[in-house]
């Protein structure tokens, strides 16, 4: 993409991006970043690249998962902690359930900037502009907290350089050693319907002691030790995005310094708009959000925008169209990956389809919607004969009550109890983990029904 610059988005119709009311202030911080160290490297991206072209082919499975928005107020170390620790725990059960290397990217470390379905939010007759993330605008609700700030990138910077160091001391430093991974499983119990989930978690701890006993441990095999961790977000803020894009030496293509994988949100997926623009010239692993508005014609001219040379593990098409709507939508969607011969990798984002309003007035999702589509999702693509390669899932690691249901039953009274959340609701550790155990008796039903095809 030699003719590419990273500035072209700007002459594009763009969309959920804010109007900066001081130029100035704004040309300042985009001076700054620019001049900031990108916080990924270009070796790193080149490395998820091989492995999400791995999972697209079925030898291995992409886990995403993290914040809807990360939050400056509520940034903290155990905060961190605990999402890596939950997604290490899920990536365990899915990798015993599917006997396949998991690739683990998380929504964080830059997963800041929102879009809004409304331009504006009403509250008792006040109208203010909506909310867009704290690398945008402040969550209160006054006119002042509304108006967009560029020094808040500054900010959203500081604090996606510090997760993603924190990120990469608990991959290596130890911390991610599989034997303290294990030692979760000994809590798990779940309810009484999750005697299967107990089994499996004994079973995993069994071949864990098992590894250990015949000296496979941390020390003899430092694999066991580490674990390869990444970072994506929403390339939405595109003037933070430009501010961080670099031109890697060692292949002289473009990188997104911002982190690992980035994405293109359903409401930005317009053919010839600034986000896919942007997204085009840089060399990253890109999701693709396909929603129920997704047609197989801007699916084909996206394909090729974003991906023309068909490169493996470039492109993710994350899927999230609602639990009952999976098989109305994702049919055409393959079908017109298949005419196009296009290589994808095809995943589930379990969680934006299924958004609704709780009686209780907050947003919620129910549990059982999100498991009801990532099954859907595995039947459409079982009867296609295609691979379903991945999950996308707004989790926390924190004990909040935000999606209702689980087996420690979250209900629409109890919602009030613990929602933390900045925008989305997301799954508590307890739910996050239950899912994995869900998702993994998907993958292992597959696998058996792929090994049975292939004798
Ligand atoms: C998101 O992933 O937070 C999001 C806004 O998703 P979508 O673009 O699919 O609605
Ligand atoms: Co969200």
């Amino acid at each position: 993409m030699s003719d590419w610059q990273k500035t072209d988005w700007r002459i594009k119709p763009r969309v959920q991006m804010p109007d900066y009311t001081d130029a100035a202030a704004l040309a300042a911080v985009e001076a700054q970043l620019s001049a900031y160290p990108p916080l990924v490297f270009a070796g790193e991206v080149r490395t998820l690249k091989k492995q999400l072209a791995a999972a697209a082919r079925g030898e291995s499975f992409l886990l995403q998962g993290g914040d809807c928005a990360e939050s400056f107020e509520q940034f903290s170390a155990d905060g961190i902690r605990d999402t890596f620790k939950v997604m290490l725990q899920m990536a365990m059960v899915l990798t015993f359930g599917a006997k396949v290397p998991v690739v683990k990217v998380g929504r964080m470390a830059g997963q800041f900037a929102k879009p809004r379905s409304a331009n504006t939010e009403t509250i008792n007759g006040v109208e203010l502009p909506s909310y867009r993330g704290d690398i945008i605008n402040e969550l209160a609700f006054t006119p002042e907290a509304r108006i967009p700030d560029p020094k808040k990138m500054l900010q959203a910077y500081t604090q996606a350089a510090a997760t993603l160091n924190l990120l990469r001391a608990f991959s290596t430093g130890g911390y991610a050693d599989v034997h303290q991974v294990h030692s979760w499983t000994l809590g798990f119990t779940g309810g009484d319907q999750a005697a299967e989930y107990r089994e499996m978690a004994n079973r995993i701890s069994d071949a864990l002691d098992f590894m250990r006993a015949a000296g496979l441990d941390s020390d003899h095999e430092p694999s066991l030790k580490t674990v390869d961790f990444y970072t994506s977000h929403e390339s939405l803020l595109l003037e933070y995005e430009e501010a961080l894009c670099r031109l890697d030496s060692t292949s002289g293509k473009w990188l997104a310094g911002s982190g690992h994988m980035i994405w293109i949100g359903d409401r930005t997926r317009q053919p010839d708009g600034a986000h896919v623009e942007y997204a085009r010239g840089v060399q990253n692993p890109i999701g693709l959000k396909c929603g129920p508005t997704t047609t197989a014609d801007d699916l084909k001219v996206l394909m090729n925008k974003l991906n023309p040379e068909n490169e493996e593990g470039r492109l993710t098409l994350i899927a999230r169209f609602g639990a009952g709507s999976v098989a109305e939508h994702l049919p055409r969607l393959i079908k017109a990956v298949k005419e196009e011969g296009a290589n994808v990798l095809w995943t589930c984002d379990a969680m934006h389809g299924n958004t609704i309003k709780s009686s209780t007035g907050y947003k919620t999702r129910p549990f059982e919607s999100v498991l009801r589509e990532v099954r859907e999702f595995f039947g459409v693509h079982s009867a296609e004969g295609t691979i379903p390669g991945g999950v996308h899932f707004e989790m926390t690691g924190q004990d909040v009550t935000e999606c209702t249901g689980g087996v420690r039953a979250v209900s629409d009274e109890n919602l009030s109890d613990r929602y933390h959340t900045a925008c989305d609701p997301r799954l508590n550790a307890s739910q996050s983990l239950e899912l994995a155990f869900l998702v993994a008796e998907e993958l292992s039903a597959r696998r058996g029904a792929a090994q049975a095809q292939a004798v």
